[in-house]
């Protein structure tokens, strides 16, 4: 065996989601994230075209990220539908994590791959930045929603037009115990043709 499987399901197993509200004031250094966003570049992607685009927010930056998610969650919501609890979802999180990554796709521009295959491929980068965290100690969490994916984000992040915005990804060191995870049995999900 050329690497340890058991130490590979390991870290996928112990992959968790760990929100921002549960992480400590500890900064994640440079090198780690650089590590992580290395990771996530070896991902697969049909054409070789690469299509992630991250914007890593630290610092000051933080706060600009708040601020554009607050006005923006308040933007795209009828007011009938604003929830408080949501904004302050919005605006506290990049905050409560000492970094954000925006994870953008840049569209190829001969458009020879499909829109959904590129978003594959990110998506195939975020696991290997949540796995890479993982093995960090760091805990992670992919977020959505329509303020962090819609055509303000992309605009706001100066990707291109047809780019897309597949949402944000704060680290952290976790405040918590390590959560348990739960998976269905196999079975549930597999059915062989033999
Ligand atoms: C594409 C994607 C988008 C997600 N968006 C959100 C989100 O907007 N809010 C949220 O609370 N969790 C979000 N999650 C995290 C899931 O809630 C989490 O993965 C799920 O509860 C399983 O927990 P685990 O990651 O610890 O195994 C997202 C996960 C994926 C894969």
């Amino acid at each position: 065996m050329k690497f340890s499987v058991s130490d590979l399901s390991d870290i996928i197993r112990e992959r968790r989601t760990i929100q921002p509200k549960d992480y400590t004031a500890r900064e994640v250094h440079r090198d780690i994230i650089e590590r992580v966003l290395q990771n996530a570049v070896w991902a697969p992607n049909h054409g070789m075209t690469q299509p992630w685009r991250f914007t890593v927010f630290t610092g000051d930056a933080r706060q600009r990220l708040s601020t554009f998610l607050g006005e923006e969650y308040t933007r795209i919501t009828p007011p009938d539908k604003f929830l408080q609890k949501k904004f302050e979802n919005h605006t506290l999180r990049p905050l409560q994590s000492t970094v954000t990554i925006a994870l953008g796709m840049a569209r190829d521009p001969k458009e020879k791959i499909s829109e959904l295959e590129e978003m594959f491929a990110v998506a195939c980068g975020v696991e290997n930045m949540y796995l890479t965290c993982t093995a960090y100690g760091l805990g992670a969490f992919w977020s959505t929603g329509a303020a962090t994916t819609g055509e303000g984000m992309v605009r706001f992040l100066g990707l291109g037009e047809k780019d897309k915005c597949l949402g944000l990804f704060y680290i952290g060191y976790p405040a918590v115990e390590w959560p348990k995870g739960y998976r269905k049995p196999l079975p549930d999900f597999v059915k062989w043709e033999e």
